[in-house]
């Protein structure tokens, strides 16, 4: 099998392009494949089933597109759907939770944590678990923010109402004394200037998209996966849906070269 095959990473919609850039920006020869559910976004609010399922039905799709490996780029299908995709996938697979846990981690001094992140991903307990294989006796703290998706997909980036929210949010964790926050959610890092200014200098954010690029680098590399030297980079965007004003909110911020997008129907089951 070819190592020229491109990156299959999936999201629920939009948000996991933050991931996208990270791996342009990491491993600029490699094509990507980029699958977004607009269909059915988003997952952060639905049960841990459902998300599961859907997780698969892109996942398959992926496979279908001959991709070498799947990232996924979606912090609620990784938080619930990353164990059962592990174990059925035919290609290697990297999650989002692991390595922002790695790295927050690395980060703490005072060895307490904090999360934000969506209902399904919070619910899940993923990242309290992948934070205590890694050091048992770290503190955690955590915090749903199902607000702040909608705000970043209408493109309110720098916005004194987003700011009110950040605040909203993140008062009860800077309380709890947390020096270190992940943003546990591949929209977050859209907002990464207001948070930073919300957190000051003494709280270090962590952002999953950064590290979870340097996984799938660590994960080429041991699996001989890289594509060879000289070949060109590229990126094809492939969502269920049309796209939304959201997408041009990241392509902007995100200084990514989209082109043309392309539609694919979800899979349904065959009957039986
Ligand atoms: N991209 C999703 C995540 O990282 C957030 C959007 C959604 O709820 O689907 O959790």
């Amino acid at each position: 099998m070819s190592n020229s095959r491109p990156i299959g990473v999936f999201d629920s919609g939009i948000g996991g392009l933050t991931v996208v850039k990270a791996l342009r920006d990491l491993l600029p020869n490699e094509k990507i494949f980029y699958l977004g559910d607009t269909a059915r976004v988003p997952y952060g609010g639905k049960s841990a089933s459902t998300v599961e399922r859907y997780s698969l039905e892109m996942t398959d799709m992926l496979v279908d597109e001959g991709v070498k490996t799947i990232v996924i780029a979606c912090n609620s299908a990784s938080a619930v759907a990353l164990p059962k995709l592990e174990k059925t996938l035919s290609v290697p697979v990297v999650g989002v939770i692991k390595p922002g846990a790695q790295a927050a981690v690395a980060a703490t001094h005072n060895r307490h944590i904090g999360i934000i992140g969506t209902r399904a991903t919070i619910k899940s307990g993923a990242y309290e678990k992948a934070l205590r294989e890694l050091d048992p006796k770290i503190d955690i703290s955590t915090r749903t923010c199902p607000l702040l998706v909608p705000f970043i997909e209408e493109g309110w980036l720098e916005d004194d109402l987003t700011d009110q929210i950040i605040a909203r949010y993140l008062e009860p964790l800077v309380r709890e004394g947390v020096d270190t926050l992940v943003l546990g959610c591949t929209h977050y890092p859209l907002l990464i200037d207001a948070l930073s200014r919300a957190l000051g200098e003494k709280v270090k954010l962590v952002d999953s998209a950064r590290n979870c690029a340097t996984a799938v680098q660590e994960l080429l590399d041991r699996e001989q996966l890289r594509t060879p030297s000289g070949t060109s980079g590229g990126l094809e965007v492939a969502l269920t849906d049309l796209p939304d004003s959201f997408l041009h909110v990241a392509r902007d911020a995100l200084h990514l070269d989209i082109g043309e997008v392309h539609l694919r129907d979800v899979l349904h089951p065959a009957p039986h």
